[in-house]
């Protein structure tokens, strides 16, 4: 018996940023986040359940992966064959278009596209928030991958109510996220060793507690489509989170020197009238967000600061989806 499925997701852009865990065996975050989903980029992932396999199989890019990657995913499969009460184990193929492990987000598109395609494959039908909400526990910003356009993730007391929703659509607001990459090498300390340390800042905590204000302010601007108002929210949320990061135990710095050139150049484009901004995650490449209408502009400046490697650009984008 073979049972087979396909899904496509795309990574996000947090302007509000999840970092730090409430509830580590949940996925729980310590705060909510909003982000967008990023277009042009994506993963297109295959779970196959044969009753012939004696094992979970993962191959990510071509290549055959083992060890702690295997471990997570394979941990992931049991939620869906517990649910499905089904012990076939699966051969996961994996492909992304955009680098992996370098600030990308891109377990956010490989647990979504994973969950799409590992329910799919099982026949079971989950709802977007059932899909959401399982997603979580393979990455926590996967859950956000899963809606489509602009997503909010509320961090509830119970785990099934811990999921995203879309709070407009991706065709609400024409912005472009150019991804300036300084970086195509493995993070050194990854997301989940970060977050762990964020409670030995001393600043998290007040980060923790001035959320719903930054967030109710993206809210609005992004509803309201007041790119002014977006650009000094998202600002302010990637400094406090890296302020967060810098002032952990141990210190975590994820910028480069060129990821705050960009940053500084960015300021002074702005005070001339060109509309941008910037965000980073937990890696040294720079987010610069921008209407479309000035793509060309940000790109051409971009591309003459010393150190960039490339620069992927994507459109907000729809939800993680089964491709037929
Ligand atoms: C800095 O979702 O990758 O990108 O739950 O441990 O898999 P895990 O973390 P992950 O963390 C993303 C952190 C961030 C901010 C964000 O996207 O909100």
């Amino acid at each position: 018996m073979t049972m087979q499925a396909t899904a496509l997701a795309h990574p996000n852009i947090a302007f509000i940023k999840y970092w730090g865990l409430r509830d580590e065996a949940l996925r729980l975050p310590a705060n909510d986040s909003l982000s967008m989903n990023i277009g042009c980029l994506n993963t297109t992932t295959s779970v196959t359940f044969d009753d012939h396999f004696k094992a979970d199989v993962l191959v990510i890019n071509k290549q055959q992966v083992t060890g702690k990657a295997l471990v997570r995913v394979s941990r992931f499969l049991d939620r869906l064959r517990q649910k499905a009460k089904q012990p076939l184990f699966a051969a996961v193929e994996s492909t992304n278009n955009f680098p992996i492990g370098a600030g990308l987000a891109s377990s956010a598109s490989a647990f979504a596209a994973l969950v799409v395609a590992g329910s799919g494959a099982l026949g079971l039908s989950l709802t977007e928030k059932e899909l959401s909400s399982l997603a979580r526990f393979g990455s926590g910003s996967a859950c956000r991958s899963i809606p489509g356009g602009f997503v909010e993730w509320r961090t509830n007391q119970a785990s099934d109510e811990s999921y995203a929703f879309s709070i407009a659509p991706h065709n609400h607001w024409q912005l472009v996220d150019c991804i300036v990459i300084l970086s195509k090498a493995h993070k050194v300390v990854g997301s989940e060793a970060g977050m762990r340390s964020a409670v030995t800042s001393p600043l998290q905590n007040a980060r923790i507690a001035d959320t719903p204000r930054r967030l109710a302010l993206c809210r609005s601007a992004i509803l309201q489509r007041d790119f002014g108002a977006l650009a000094r929210v998202t600002e302010l949320d990637s400094n406090m989170m890296h302020a967060v990061m810098m002032t952990s135990d141990p210190p975590l710095f994820y910028w480069h020197p060129a990821s705050l050139e960009i940053i500084k150049a960015i300021q002074t484009w702005q005070i001339e009238g060109l509309t941008a901004t910037y965000t980073l995650d937990a890696g040294p490449n720079v987010h610069v967000i921008c209407p479309q209408e000035n793509m060309s502009e940000v790109l051409s400046r971009l591309r003459e600061f010393p150190g960039v490697i490339d620069i992927l650009k994507g459109m907000p984008a729809g939800p993680a989806r089964l491709l037929p």
